[in-house]
């Protein structure tokens, strides 16, 4: 049967107390409703539907980009109200899966049980919680059938006592829902349409309503605040780490990394603690990454060793190379192998050549270095006049004296030498010294300024 994913995602979230959509707070650095949504991919769904409200604009803005039917529930009635506005963009034959916009964590073959028990009848996922207070709870028959779901604002003690719990997930075939959601009332504790009431309807018709009981808790935690959230992120990233691990890395303190993305890695890869992973990361063969670097969307190559406290963004670092500690290499910057990148420098939207060295404390943006270069300590490529950028060409085996100023547009050529200290703003032809610099002078009888009495 075709599938039609139906996401809930109106509700204000009020418990997270921000200006931020409770579906858009960052869990693993994507939205929470990415997370969703990706879920609702992987499940080859024929059709997603998310239903909005708080926030709407921004939502749908931040997702603008994903295959997904917008509707809008101007006013939050309830779960059953929720679904209704999206049956009408369902045909009659597809069967209607039900996800939570801030349950992010459910799992693909947990769902595919789902959809198989409410292929026929009405499908629920539950979960057997010690804590169960809060949540609708499944009242089952002396045969063990369920029969319906009670809401804790409107169970009675002993129901209450129930610890298998609605996780709010349910599926069935679109025709019955479809039915079902037309008959809700809302004369409950809460004056809410109950997405829940659907189990006593299912019941009446005789409708095999099948519960498929969650093996794990946390795949289907709800996140109402920001608690909540920081233990779901806790354990994203522990399974993150345990990935890696499994994948052959070393990491010093697994509950010190933080995977906010898709990192792929060679053999034997080491990675130290407090190390953020932003985006696409792809780590080479035998890579060493000290402690408290930030790597984003970034590729290092084999062999290659980054030192503490160096930032990494868009930036494709080659074989072989020694980078930091302290460096900071910024997008569109490609080092090739045998690369040496010392401690205070900065790298921006350059290309540098293979064997090339710029050790300490220097700028280079806008530049193409060629390769065997010898950057000395304090150099700055000027690339900047205070209205455009402008480039540096340094050509193959150059050598720059420390502390140059290499005022752009201007290159220096194959194998010449700046002196330590010129302000460069010519070009410097290939294979020869050149200086630009006011010439040293002594001041004869000249006398240190004393003191007034
Ligand atoms: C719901 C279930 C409860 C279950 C719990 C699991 C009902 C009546 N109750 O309760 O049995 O144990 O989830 O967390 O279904 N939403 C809308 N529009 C609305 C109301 C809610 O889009 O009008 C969305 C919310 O944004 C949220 C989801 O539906 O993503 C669940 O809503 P919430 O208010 O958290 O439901 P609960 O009352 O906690
Ligand atoms: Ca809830």
């Amino acid at each position: 049967m075709p599938l039609s994913i139906v996401i809930l995602a109106a509700g204000q979230g009020k418990r997270m107390k921000s200006d931020l959509p409770k579906v858009l707070q960052p869990l693993a650095g994507q939205p929470m409703l990415s997370h969703v949504i990706a879920t609702a991919k992987a499940l080859r769904a024929d059709a997603i539907h998310v239903v909005y409200g708080h926030g709407g604009e921004q939502v749908k803005q931040a997702l603008a980009s994903e295959p997904i039917n917008w509707v809008l529930q101007a006013e939050q009635l309830g779960t059953g109200h929720a679904v209704a506005q999206a049956m009408p963009s369902i045909p009659d034959d597809h069967q209607v899966l039900i996800l939570f916009g801030d349950v992010p964590c459910v799992r693909v073959p947990t769902l595919q049980q789902l959809v198989a028990a409410g292929a026929e009848g009405l499908g629920l996922l539950t979960v057997i919680l010690a804590d169960p207070s809060g949540y609708g709870r499944i009242v089952r028959d002396g045969a063990g059938s369920v029969v319906r779901i009670v809401e804790q604002k409107d169970a009675n003690t002993k129901e209450r006592a129930i610890n298998e719990i609605n996780t709010g997930l349910m599926s069935a075939p679109a025709r019955l829902m479809r039915k079902w959601l037309a008959a809700l009332k809302n004369d409950n504790a809460q004056g809410e349409y109950y997405l829940t009431d659907v189990v006593v309807m299912a019941g009446r018709e005789r409708v095999r309503v099948g519960a498929v009981i969650c093996p794990t808790e946390a795949e289907v935690l709800g996140v109402n605040d920001k608690v909540q959230l920081a233990q779901l992120e806790a354990t994203l990233r522990a399974e993150r780490a345990n990935a890696l691990m499994l994948e052959g890395v070393t990491l010093t303190d697994p509950a010190r990394v933080d995977i906010r993305g898709q990192v792929s890695v060679g053999r034997d890869v080491y990675i130290d603690v407090n190390v953020v992973m932003i985006g696409t990361v792809e780590l080479g063969d035998r890579v060493r990454i000290g402690p408290n670097c930030y790597l984003k969307d970034c590729r290092i190559g084999a062999d290659t060793e980054l030192h503490p406290n160096c930032v990494v963004d868009r930036t494709a670092v080659g074989a072989n190379c020694s980078i930091g500690p302290f460096a900071r290499l910024r997008p569109e910057s490609v080092l090739h192998d045998d690369v040496h990148i010392g401690n205070f420098v900065e790298v921006k939207k350059s290309e540098i050549g293979a064997g090339s060295k710029a050790n300490h404390l220097t700028y280079i943006g806008d530049a193409t270095v060629g390769s065997k270069v010898n950057v000395g300590a304090g150099t700055v490529t000027v690339n900047y006049d205070g209205a455009n950028k402008h480039r540096t060409e340094i050509g193959d085996n150059a050598f720059i004296g420390s502390g140059s100023m290499l005022v752009a547009p201007v290159k220096i050529g194959a194998g010449a030498n700046t002196a330590a200290g010129s302000t460069i703003t010519k070009d410097a032809p290939p294979g020869k010294l050149t200086i630009a610099r006011a010439k040293q002078v002594t001041i004869e009888g000249w006398k240190r300024p004393e003191k007034k009495s």
